[in-house]
């Protein structure tokens, strides 16, 4: 048995979903901690493609309890609207199959409207995704916030929506928000739990009890490292910890229960939304990746900006989450580039750093210094997987170098078979 954490290592968008679908092979339970439906993780299985917002990525597997932990933040219209397209697909046969901590805080219709509204504001724009998960986070860090289980107590419901409102009403009077009708929220919410409450649940305690039980658990980050509330790119990040300690806190689990870390990243960087991007390429080459990478998000269909990668930010990334090895994913869509660049450190102020800066002037001021390797083909048919040839090797075994961990997987391709896993911690043992 294992408890393995999986955190996106950079800006999010990382393929993180694909990892954890395919893992999720020889686990038991699967188990978000952080973030809400800010979030789009895509899962290509047999040429299809599904996405998940809400609902862990091990939602595919048959058997697999997909945990939605104490952490999040969950907009109940958006949950619903997932389990009722899971559920026609004959996905989450039984009720056991999905848990929402009953501690998990509600997202509301002005939460979003909060989010839009300051975002739209060029002077205090982050690009955010819009979906309410800054001001749902500052409800709870006031303690007005509106919990899942509340909606199974209608009149404990009533009474902490209509104190959020008066909390917020000045917040949005000032942004020019419209005035909530708190009796048709709550009847749309509190149709919305009759259809939930079966889900609703101590997750914390469930996941505990699995991990005691010798499962296999396996907590899902959502966003990336650079987005985490302490530690990111801030103020250009998400409102939650996304670093690995952040599952532990999620859903009130120790950290001695954790078996190991695993990091994803791509082979490149991409970031949605604001701030600095030391690799970022503004060029021809830039728009090549974001082609044949298709990065446009999946939540807000923006174009996702590209660059080379970066092992700066990736040693931030190892250090702050304790990672013990690595994904890299879409090292297919380098394929065909006659070099392919690796930023190993930046000069900042006449000095050479190694690991990302988080202070926003020095980032914004770091240079990047890059070592270039030899490209790698585009793959001339399937019996001749990019993976093949020399120089990709070389790239992926001078990333594990570059930053002294080993790399657990390389993925050439969407789906579950383009993938070379080299170990799985679920299966210690069984690999080469
Ligand atoms: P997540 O948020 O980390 O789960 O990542 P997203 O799903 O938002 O974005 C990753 C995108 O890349 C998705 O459309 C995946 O289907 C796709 N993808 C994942 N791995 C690979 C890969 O190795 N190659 C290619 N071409 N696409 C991939
Ligand atoms: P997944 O889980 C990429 C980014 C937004 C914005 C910042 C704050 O699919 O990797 P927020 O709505 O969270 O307040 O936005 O964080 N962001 C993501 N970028 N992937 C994500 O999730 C993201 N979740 C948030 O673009 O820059
Ligand atoms: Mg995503």
């Amino acid at each position: 048995m294992a408890v393995v954490i999986v955190v996106g290592a950079q800006w999010g968008d990382e393929g993180k979903g694909k990892i954890v679908d395919l893992l999720t092979e020889r686990a038991q339970m699967v188990v978000r901690w952080a973030g809400g439906a800010n979030a789009g993780h895509t899962l290509v299985v047999d040429g299809k493609k599904h996405v998940t917002r809400l609902i862990p990525s091990g939602v595919l597997r048959a058997g697999v309890t997909c945990v939605l932990g104490e952490g999040m933040v969950v907009d109940p219209t958006v949950l619903v609207d997932e389990v009722r397209g899971f559920r026609a697909q004959g996905f989450l046969a039984r009720h056991q199959d999905l848990v929402v901590a009953a501690r998990a805080h509600l997202t509301m219709p002005y939460h979003r409207e909060i989010d839009r509204l300051r975002d739209e504001r060029p002077e205090n724009s982050i690009g955010t995704t819009r979906k309410g998960i800054g001001p749902t986070y500052e409800s709870k860090a006031a303690r007005t916030g509106v919990r899942m289980g509340d909606l199974l107590h209608p009149e404990r419901f009533r009474g902490q929506l209509a104190r959020q409102i008066e909390h917020l009403m000045p917040l949005l009077t000032a942004l020019g928000g419209a005035v909530p009708d708190a009796t048709e929220i709550a009847a749309h919410y509190l149709a919305l739990a009759d259809e939930l409450r079966p889900y609703i649940a101590d997750a914390s305690k469930l996941v505990h009890d699995a991990i005691v039980r010798g499962d296999n658990v396996m907590f899902e980050g959502a966003q990336g490292v650079l987005l985490d509330i302490d530690h990111g790119t801030y103020p250009f990040v998400t409102s939650s910890s996304s670093t690995a300690g952040g599952a532990c806190a999620g859903l009130g689990i120790g950290p001695t229960k954790i078996d190991t870390v695993l990091g994803i990243a791509k082979g490149y960087a991409t970031r949605v939304g604001g701030g600095p991007f030391p690799t970022e390429l503004t060029d021809a080459t830039g728009d090549l990746l974001r082609k044949r990478g298709n990065e446009f998000g999946s939540v807000t269909g923006r174009p996702r900006r590209c660059g080379w990668l970066d092992l700066p930010a990736l040693r931030l990334a190892v250090r702050t989450s304790g990672i013990e090895g690595l994904a890299l994913t879409k090292l297919d869509v380098l394929a065909g580039l006659e070099r392919v660049r690796i930023c190993t450190g930046y000069r900042l102020g006449g000095a050479t750093v190694d690991e990302m800066p988080l202070d926003i002037d020095d980032l914004a001021a770091a240079e990047p210094i890059y070592e270039d390797l030899e490209g790698w083909p585009a793959a001339a048919s399937s019996d001749t997987p990019p993976s093949a040839t020399k120089a990709a090797t070389r790239f992926v075994a001078r990333v594990g170098e570059l930053l002294d961990r080993p790399v657990w997987a390389t993925s050439w391709g969407a789906g579950r078979s383009e993938t070379i896993l080299t170990y799985d911690p679920f299966a210690p043992d069984a690999m080469v």
